[in-house]
């Protein structure tokens, strides 16, 4: 049977607020050339809406990592499944993250990137679980939305590799 999925926030709602932050990176970088981080595969549709909306320079890069440990527990320990193209060396680089709960990935994933000597390193997401934090060193810059603690699809998140598609932010109904 399909699942249920209530939506917390509409297709419109979502673009307005996309359109707000890419104006706010966009004064904050004036001038610069920006690097996006897209953290596959969650970050890919937010990473493309706010990409075309930044009156900058910018240029993209992919990664894909998955954390060990069990179910929906991450243990923060970060395998990197496909690494960046390109190196971080001097660049202003903005990591593109669909949603941070734990902060485990995210913490994980920061301490391996400042490695390799980027400019500026700075974190935007599109959601923000605070409640669910572990990691309270992880600092995001730039939040679309703060939500409850709720497990939600769309825009790039999945159930069980589903739901990605659409085009607002739900949560499914059990
Ligand atoms: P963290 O290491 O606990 O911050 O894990 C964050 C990752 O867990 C995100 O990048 C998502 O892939 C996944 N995740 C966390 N909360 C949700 C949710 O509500 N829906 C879908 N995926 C989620
Ligand atoms: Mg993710």
């Amino acid at each position: 049977m399909a699942d249920k999925i209530k939506v917390l926030l509409t297709e419109e709602e979502v673009t307005r607020r996309i359109g707000e932050v890419a104006a706010e990176i966009s004064r904050d970088y004036a001038g610069r050339h920006v690097h996006l981080l897209c953290v596959l595969k969650g970050g890919v549709f937010f990473t493309c809406e706010l990409a075309k909306r930044l009156d900058l320079s910018v240029s993209l890069d992919f990664m894909s990592v998955s954390s060990y440990g069990s179910g929906t527990q991450s243990s923060g320990a970060v395998r990197i499944i496909k690494d960046l193209d390109e190196p971080l060396e001097g660049k202003d680089v903005i990591i593109v993250e669909d949603i941070i709960d734990s902060g485990r990935t995210l913490s994980y994933l920061i301490e391996i990137l400042k490695k390799r000597n980027p400019k500026s390193i700075e974190l935007c997401t599109l959601l923000d679980k605070p409640e669910r934090r572990v990691k309270k060193e992880v600092k995001v810059k730039y939040t679309c939305f703060t939500i409850p603690d709720e497990f939600v699809v769309g825009y790039g998140l999945d159930y069980d590799q589903k739901y990605r598609n659409l085009p607002y932010i739900g949560v499914v109904e059990v």
